[in-house]
Parts: C-alpha cells; structure tokens; sequence
C-alpha cells in the first residue's frame, strides 16, 4: 500500500531527487552503510530535504562560494548537511506525519528532540565533526522562520570551544531554513517563494558571519539549478 503524506498526496507524487541523491553519495562514499540505511528510514519529506540541503552544501563547496580551509570540516560539513535531520528517524515518523496535518503540542515537543537525537546518531558513527556542525542547525533564536517548535538545541556546550563548527552550523542553519520554508511539502508554515526567502534570511540578523551571508547570496542560483536537475 501507497504512504500516505500528512496532506493526503502519497509519497510517489512527491519529486523524485534521484540525480541529486546520486550527487550526493558519490562525495559520500567513505560513510558508514548502516549510517545511509538509518537515513532511509527518515519520513519521505525529510529524506527529500536532506538530500536537497546536502546538494547546496555541496554545489556550494565545488563553486567555491564556502571556502572551509580544513578538509576533514570540508568534509564534516558535507556529512551534517546530509545527515544533520537523521534525529527524525525510526519512531518518530509515525508521530510526525499523521493523518491531521498541522503538529500538536505533543508532536513539536517530538520534533525538538531530533537534533539532540541526530547527534547522537552522528557521534554513533564516529562522526564526530559533523556531529558539532550539526548541533547548530536550529540554534538561532526568533529567527524569520521559526520552524519545529521554534528555538531548540542541545548542542551549545558542544561546539562551544570550536569556532569553524559554530560558524559551519550558522552556514547548514541558513540553507536548513532556506530549503524548508521553499517546499510546498511542509506543513510547519506556507512556502514562501526562494526571492523572498533568500532576502528575509539576507536580512536577518541570526546570520551575522560574512561566510553564511556570502551563501544566502548564492541560494538562489542553486535553487534554479535544483529544478533543472530534477526535471531531467
Ligand atoms: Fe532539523
Ligand atoms: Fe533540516
């Protein structure tokens, strides 16, 4: 039988990201096996967001919009931005996406545990840099588009003593944001169109570094390059 998303539509309308997912893997290939099985199990939604944010992490990285001088951050970037939702797996979904669309009380405290849930996950894996870059992903407060509950985090601690993967969480949280406000999949707020997306987060004072302003800058060219690659 079909699943059903939180809507009504089934999974099988929503894009199919395969060319992107290829991308993706191909610059992924020393990771852990059960690491991309966990991954699978995330909801459909999450699972097409992740690869889509992993896509920008890494268009971005190739362009040489985001310059990150340490290869093994390069890399730990990367892996967050694939992995940074992996929190969302397993025995949340049920709970996520059920039949009523909007999330209860209940269901956002549910969500506000996946990022402490995901590092965990990544800590798991030895993946210990990505680990730090993705506690960052939802640490910024009141910012335009308070998503999941709104401001939440358990990583502070965490990256505290590591500036680079403080400033690389503000860089995921940016294209975190970015994407999520742009799919009309998601049920948290109404999709806004990437201008008005790429501006209000140009705009908000939650993305003060040089290097996070610098990608909101280039958002939208890999924005329209997505559509291109999955529409062939
Ligand atoms: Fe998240
Ligand atoms: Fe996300």
């Amino acid at each position: 039988m079909e699943t059903q998303l939180h809507d009504d539509r089934s999974v099988s309308e929503l894009p199919s990201l395969d060319n992107l997912l290829a991308y993706v893997l191909q610059r992924l290939s020393d990771i852990d096996p059960e690491l991309i099985s966990d991954f699978d199990k995330i909801d459909p939604i999450s699972r097409n967001h992740s690869i889509r944010v992993a896509y920008y992490a890494m268009r971005l990285i190739e362009r040489r919009i985001l310059q990150i001088s340490d290869p093994v951050y390069e890399r730990g970037f990367c892996v967050a931005s694939m992995f940074h939702d992996i929190g969302k797996n397993g025995s949340l979904n049920g709970r996520l996406f059920g039949s009523s669309g909007l999330l209860d009380y209940q269901q956002r405290a549910v969500v506000q545990t996946h990022v402490r849930l995901g590092v965990q996950a990544l800590q798991h894996y030895n993946e210990w840099i990505a680990a730090k870059i993705s506690a960052g992903h939802h640490e910024h407060q009141d910012n335009p588009y308070p998503r999941d509950g709104g401001p939440h985090i358990s990583g502070s601690q965490n990256r505290r003593s590591d500036p680079l993967a403080e400033a690389l969480g503000e860089c995921l949280a940016a294209i975190d944001q970015f994407d999520a406000v742009t799919d009309p999949a998601r049920v948290y707020f109404s999709t806004v169109t990437p201008e008005a997306a790429q501006e209000e987060l140009a705009s908000s004072a939650y993305f003060p570094n040089e290097m996070t302003q610098a990608i909101i800058r280039d958002l939208l060219n890999i924005y329209q390059e997505i559509q291109s690659v999955i529409a062939t």
